[in-house]
């Protein structure tokens, strides 16, 4: 019998996801996920909404809280990382500080832009969460009463309102075979 070949992932391999709410991380993270599934590595997905319901309750939007979060997210991160899992995270992360935090921790990190306009965010409006925003219902959202620092130099930045979801996922992929980060 063979043994499964997984990731041969060294250095690791996250791949972070980091954009407004609604732009579409969880809806890429989701494909990306099954995609590497079949193609039989060994990958999980953290996603912000569950991780916040699992590791991070009692946790809210406050500068101090997100970071709370995305170190939580990396620390888990960094052990699947370790054991050749590739992890996918998908969170909005909107401080860069947080990022640089997430990518000197993580050796394999490649930080993906989910870039969306935020009038087609709030549009799309998936949660009905920009509607409460907007009336200040739910204070502290990002994009509307909170800021959104875009990433300044990702290795990859997506545009999830001029390509389908089904597109954005490919390019990943091809980038990621590219530039050899997982065989
Ligand atoms: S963070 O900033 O990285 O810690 O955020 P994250 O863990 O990704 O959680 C974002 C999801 O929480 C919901 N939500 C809010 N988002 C932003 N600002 C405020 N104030 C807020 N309140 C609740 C929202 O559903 C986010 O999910 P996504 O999937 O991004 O839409």
């Amino acid at each position: 019998m063979t043994a499964q070949v997984h990731a041969h992932t060294p250095n690791g391999l996250t791949i972070w996801l980091t954009g407004l709410s609604g732009a579409g991380k969880s809806t890429l993270a989701a494909l990306l996920t099954d995609r590497l599934r079949e193609q039989g590595q060994a990958v999980e997905w953290l996603d912000g909404d569950e991780l916040r319901r699992s590791l991070g309750r009692g946790l809210g939007f406050s500068r101090e809280d997100r970071f709370e979060n995305i170190r939580r997210a990396v620390y888990i991160a960094g052990l699947l990382n370790r054991h050749g899992v590739i992890t996918v995270v998908s969170v909005i992360s909107p401080y860069a500080d947080m990022r640089s935090y997430a990518r000197q921790e993580l050796p394999g990190f490649v930080e993906v832009y989910v870039d969306c306009p935020l009038p087609v965010c709030e549009v799309r409006d998936v949660k009905g969460l920009y509607a409460k925003a907007r009336t200040g219902e739910i204070p502290c959202f990002t994009g509307i009463s909170d800021p959104y620092e875009a990433p300044a130099d990702p290795e990859l930045k997506l545009h999830t309102a001029e390509r389908t979801p089904e597109q954005c996922m490919e390019k990943l992929i091809s980038w990621l075979t590219e530039h050899r980060l997982y065989q």
